[in-house]
């Protein structure tokens, strides 16, 4: 079994809340490009937020650099779907440009998945991706719990995504609700469906990755995520050194050499005693805490949630919201919760509380939700709260996607005073006013695109 290696994505976005940088990763890369894993989870997700947002990074720019200094590795990123990295659904023309992008800046692994599964979200991110002859397209499942969440629903989704083009799946477990056994069962069932390769995605929040990997090993695993040691654990992923010693000499052995583990271990051990120090690691995701079972929370959401709370002089409330949020989640059609599905729900689940009444006040994005724009909800929801919810508003039944006009150009002229690149534009689609405001800075603290990045186009590496 071979592994995907997060710290520089989803091992820093569970545990400090995106913000590790370009400079902190550049020293560890050389190391990193060597040691032979499947791949290393670099980019997407929340991290191109980030770097407009916080870290005044261009993310392209960030692309660039992962790419010239990790030759020897497939480079993977997350991607959700007809969301893109954003919070809206974009229209086709948009979704096609940035895979188109994303491919020509030298991305090898796009993992596309739809926060509420409905496939027909991903059809033309995939189109698109499969059009990139360098891209290799995962499509991921998000796995959650409940009634009709069976195993027999992961296994149609999973055939599903395979019909729909799909070169290997993920099982996604966001919130870490796997517990072992049912991994192993449903690995199992999955790699049986299926003629192609199947990744696990699971964190260690609830204490049980280490254990679900293994049963996934054991079942004919693939892929497994794994999180270097010092960003590993509580709400982040498991340990890579761990799984690579757990699994040596067995028919399961991942290949890699502990003795260069280490080396990158004692690099990133810097940097979380920078994090801690900083106030930036905060040691209460790091306990294991079974009650994500309960409250079916992700990694990420629940580091965010805190830092909201915390925002607002609420952090009392932290446990209250927690337990808001699996009822906001019936009401609306019990979607998995992960990017943007989390957001909404834990937003939502948070006015809820401080407001001090249920629905008192409602985000455009529940409301979006709720009248089907986002997608087809795995429950259909109650007529009855939608119309509470969305008024006299129309709902949403075919592909979302479908309403929407062509807007590439629109959003081109929109922004082109400050392009730089022709990436920006999906800067500005994505993250608008926050977008114009990293222009605006780029502008005035004049700290240029290096060209030299641009030119290092597509490395052939899969
Ligand atoms: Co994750």
């Amino acid at each position: 079994m071979k592994l995907t290696e997060t710290i520089l994505r989803d091992a820093h976005q569970s545990l400090i809340a995106t913000r590790m940088r370009i400079d902190e990763m550049l020293p560890a890369l050389p190391l990193i490009d060597q040691i032979g894993f499947h791949s290393v989870e670099c980019w997407g997700g929340a991290t191109y937020d980030s770097c407009l947002r916080f870290l005044h990074e261009d993310p392209w720019e960030r692309l660039r650099i992962l790419r010239r200094e990790l030759p020897h590795c497939k480079l993977q990123m997350l991607f959700r779907g007809q969301n893109m990295l954003g919070y809206r659904h974009y229209s086709d023309d948009t979704v096609t440009y940035f895979v188109q992008k994303i491919a020509a800046n030298g991305m090898d692994i796009i993992r596309i998945f739809d926060a509420l599964n409905d496939m027909r979200n991903l059809e033309t991110a995939i189109s698109a991706a499969k059009k990139e002859k360098s891209l290799h397209v995962q499509v991921a499942i998000p796995f959650t719990t409940g009634e009709i969440f069976t195993d027999d629903y992961f296994v149609k989704s999973a055939k599903e995504a395979e019909n729909i083009g799909a070169d290997s799946i993920c099982l996604k477990d966001m919130a870490a609700l796997l517990t072992p056994y049912r991994t192993g069962n449903l690995i199992h069932a999955i790699k049986k469906a299926v003629n192609i390769p199947v990744q696990l995605h699971t964190h260690s929040t609830s204490g049980l990755s280490a254990m679900c990997i293994l049963k996934g090993a054991e079942a004919g695993l693939d892929y497994a995520d794994t999180a270097l040691s010092p960003l590993a654990l509580g709400t982040s992923h498991t340990p890579t050194e761990s799984i690579v010693a757990a699994l040596q000499d067995t028919p399961y052995d991942t290949g890699l050499d502990l003795k260069k583990l280490a080396q990158l271990r004692s690099y990133f051990m810097k940097l979380r005693k920078k994090y801690l120090e900083n106030g930036l690691l905060d040691p209460k995701l790091l306990a294991a805490d079974a009650s994500a079972l309960l409250y079916q929370v992700p990694g990420g959401m629940l580091s965010n949630l805190l830092s909201q709370l915390k925002q607002a002089g609420k952090e009392e409330k932290f446990e209250e919201v927690l337990q808001e949020v699996p009822r906001v989640r019936k009401d609306a059609g019990e979607p998995p919760l992960v990017t943007p599905s989390s957001q909404i729900v834990g937003t939502q689940a948070a006015l809820n509380i401080i407001s001090g009444e249920r629905y008192k006040m409602v985000t455009k994005e529940f409301r979006e939700m709720i009248r089907g724009a986002y997608g087809r909800t795995p429950i259909p929801i109650d007529p009855e709260f939608q119309k509470k919810i969305i008024g006299d508003a129309t709902p949403v039944i075919c592909r979302p996607a479908d309403l929407i006009e062509p807007e590439l150009k629109k959003l081109q002229k929109e922004c082109s005073d400050w392009m730089e690149q022709p990436e920006d534009v999906l800067s500005y689609a994505q993250f608008g006013q926050t977008a114009l405001q990293f222009f605006r800075e780029r502008r005035d603290k004049k700290f240029k695109i290096d060209s030299t990045y641009q030119e290092s186009k597509i490395h052939p590496v899969l």
